[in-house]
């Protein structure tokens, strides 16, 4: 059976209960969160700001996938609150020394990562395997969440899966953001993605508890 990581998307969590949805995501044993950080600029949205990120990261040891949607996210590095152990992923597109930021991430302890856009093609990776510990492909345009699933990107997901068998390097996990559902997920996880982050089709759907939505998705790697 498939492994899945199941990453609940912070931004949609009841932001005026976010301590109680933090604590009945712990109670189901979820083992990521995602933090979605927008700067207004990469994307035309903004979102979760740094100090919030630093006191949640106080009140719980769940590590965090923390996705940078900002410019120069290679300048920014030290502004980011992650801890020992998180993942950190930032754009390729908005980021000129990818590498240099992606060897600084893996030198500050935590897990480095890049995102990749629906348009952005496998190229860039080319020459960062070694400097990556996995790849997020969005599955929609960066920015808002409740966005439909672009379908190519599924593709990309399964050429991504063969060119990391090709090079050895199964290891490198593959994340898919953007539209995850009971429906979308079965065909992510076929195409060789392991992490999915969990946002308004998933975790935080309207109509259920959190509790249901996350037995719903767990029930489909069972
Ligand atoms: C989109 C964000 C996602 C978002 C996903 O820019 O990166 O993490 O929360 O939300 P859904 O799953 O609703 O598309
Ligand atoms: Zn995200």
């Amino acid at each position: 059976m498939k492994r899945m990581i199941l990453a609940p998307s912070m931004m949609c969590a009841d932001m005026m209960n976010v301590e109680r949805d933090l604590r009945l995501l712990e109670e189901e044993g979820i083992e990521l969160l995602h933090i979605d950080v927008m700067d207004g600029g990469f994307v035309p949205n903004i979102a979760l700001g740094l100090d919030w990120i630093r006191q949640l990261g106080r009140i719980t040891a769940v590590p965090f996938d923390i996705h940078l949607m900002v410019t120069d996210a290679d300048m920014k590095l030290d502004w980011i609150p992650f801890r020992e152990g998180d993942f950190v992923s930032l754009h390729p597109e908005a980021c000129i020394h990818v590498q240099r930021a992606l060897s600084t991430l893996r030198k500050k302890g935590v897990h480095p990562g890049l995102s990749l856009n629906p348009s952005t093609g496998l190229s860039v990776l080319e020459y960062l395997l070694d400097d990556l510990d996995y790849v997020n492909i969005m599955s929609v345009n960066p920015g808002f969440a409740g966005q439909p699933l672009i379908p190519a990107c599924l593709k990309k997901v399964s050429d991504l899966k063969r060119l990391l068998e090709e090079r050895g390097r199964e290891d490198i996990l593959i994340e898919m953001d953007g539209h995850v559902s009971p429906e979308t997920a079965p065909k992510m996880l076929e195409a060789g993605a392991t992490i999915l982050v969990g946002g308004t089709g998933s975790v935080f759907a309207k109509g259920r508890s959190l509790k249901e939505n996350i037995r719903i998705m767990k029930k489909l790697v069972e």
